[in-house]
């Protein structure tokens, strides 16, 4: 059964949403459906029809402050989480425009990052909100 993660990236050729674990563990092939978080790894082609799906190309206007946010705040190492990281920040400020450092926490909690310890990244994501 054809997944939503392999429509965008072979079919599409949208490649920023990146295939980590594929199992539905790591966030990094995370886009929004109908304005919501999923992982993109687990939903089934068939689920999508007729709906919205955001990928983080879609971010990428919408949100440009974020990506510089990211590199300052030293948020972004390798850049395998970051765009499964942008589209569930994006989600969570349009829930919470001034989300606390605790609703920044519960809401990264499915987006696992390697490499920078997640200080950076949720840094980046109280600055963005900040301004
Ligand atoms: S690749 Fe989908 S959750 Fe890891
Ligand atoms: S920046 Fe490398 S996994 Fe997050």
């Amino acid at each position: 059964m054809a997944r939503l993660l392999d429509v965008l990236r072979e079919r599409l050729e949208l490649t920023g949403t990146k295939e980590g674990c594929g199992e539905g563990e790591c966030g990094a092939c995370t886009v929004l459906l109908e304005g919501r978080p999923v992982l993109s790894c687990l939903v089934p082609l068939v689920q999508c029809a007729e709906r919205e799906i955001q990928t983080v190309e879609g971010l990428a206007d919408s949100v440009p402050s974020f990506f510089e946010q990211f590199v300052a705040t030293g948020g972004v190492q390798c850049g395998a989480c970051t765009p499964g990281i942008v589209v569930t920040a994006a989600a969570l400020l349009v829930e919470s425009p001034k989300p606390t450092r605790d609703e920044v926490q519960k809401a990264l909690a499915g987006n696992l990052c390697r490499c920078t310890g997640y200080e950076g990244i949720i840094r980046a994501l109280i600055e963005e909100a900040g301004r």
